[in-house]
């Protein structure tokens, strides 16, 4: 039997619980591909799911459990996203051929990406998969696809094209750098909320204000704005309101979003503007994803922690 190396996981809990085992190297369905991973993220989502819990919400963790397992995790292997290299291709496949760069993300198969090889559908129902930009490093296309599509998908579902002036609080991790990123390629004016170690770098994304909420209370902002985009996941109704414009819109990572291939095809165009670009806090080589669990555990990543597998 061939088999292939993979971090498994079969209780909820700290991040030891990820252990690194040899599992069968999975084959493709004729719809699917294999692909060869080089890149994979640790993404805030996996923390949750790792955990089997979400901090302070019984309805989430309910959901949680109810999606990934009631007692224990009922698909092994973890990883949201990656990027990597087409190995082998089912007869039905089409668009794909080996020796393709893809990325894109796990969500709703069951396996992930935290393993040498993965099969991933032509036509998934949920994930999505997109030919890899051939300005982005492997590294930089894994952190891609849950971070941009979720700030992409909930500045549209705002109205980020009427939007001249947009807030976003939590602005230094994943979803909030992109979030910063995607507003000003839309043209607004932005505004970023973060820890002060942090400032200086949502600056140099485009962010107009920078305000370090271990400093000030941002929520006694004076202006108001078309958008508030909380990317945190903690800002109460009464704050909304108070931020936003009579008109504006509240955006939050707490809402449901949608995985689309053409979320990924308008980021590619910010891409190659030059308007938009991963932020990488870290990386680390495949045999250190606990470590990197521990990390991203802390809760203050700068945008986006990588796992190298090749
Ligand atoms: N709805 C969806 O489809 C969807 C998709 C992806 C992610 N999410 C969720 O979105 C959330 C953010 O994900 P992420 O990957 O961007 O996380 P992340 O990279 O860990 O970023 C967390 C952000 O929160 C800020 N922060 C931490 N503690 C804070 C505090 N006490 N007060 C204010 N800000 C604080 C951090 O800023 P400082 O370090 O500067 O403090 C950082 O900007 C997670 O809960 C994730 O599960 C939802």
């Amino acid at each position: 039997m061939n088999t292939m190396k993979a971090f498994i996981y079969t209780e909820y809990g700290a991040p030891d619980v990820l252990r690194l085992a040899d599992v069968p190297k999975p084959v493709p369905k004729p719809n699917e591909i294999l692909v060869k991973v080089h890149a994979s993220s640790v993404s805030a989502g996996s923390l949750w799911i790792r955990k089997g819990i979400y901090p302070g919400s019984a309805f989430y963790t309910l959901f949680i459990r109810l999606l990934f397992g009631i007692t224990k995790p009922r698909n092994p292997i973890l990883g949201n996203e990656f990027s990597g290299i087409v190995e082998d291709a089912g007869n039905d496949v089409q668009s794909w051929k080996k020796g393709d760069a893809v990325y894109g993300t796990t969500t709703g198969l069951k396996q992930g990406a935290y393993a040498d090889y993965v099969c991933i559908p032509e036509m998934g129902k949920q994930n999505v998969i997109a030919p890899k930009p051939q300005n982005l490093t492997f590294e930089e296309a894994a952190t891609l696809p849950i971070g941009g599509m979720t700030a992409l998908d909930l500045l549209l579902k705002a109205n980020i094209q009427q939007a001249p002036k947009v807030l976003v609080y939590g602005a230094s991790g994943s979803v909030g750098t992109f979030a910063v990123q995607i507003a000003r390629a839309f043209g607004a004016n932005v505004t970023g909320v973060c820890s002060g170690k942090n400032v200086d770098l949502v600056g140099s994304l485009g962010a107009e204000n920078v305000l370090d909420y271990t400093k000030q209370d941002f929520t006694e902002c004076t202006e108001k704005f078309d958008i508030v985009f909380d990317a945190v996941g903690k800002l109460e109704t009464a704050i909304r309101k108070r931020l936003l414009r009579q008109e504006g819109k509240f955006a939050s990572i707490m809402s449901p979003t949608s995985e689309k291939r053409e979320h990924l095809e308008t980021l590619h165009g910010m891409i190659a503007d030059g308007k938009l670009k991963p932020v990488i806090d870290k990386v680390y080589p495949f045999g250190q994803l606990v470590e990197a669990h521990r990390y991203v555990d802390l809760g203050h990543k700068k945008g986006n922690v990588v796992i190298k597998h090749l």
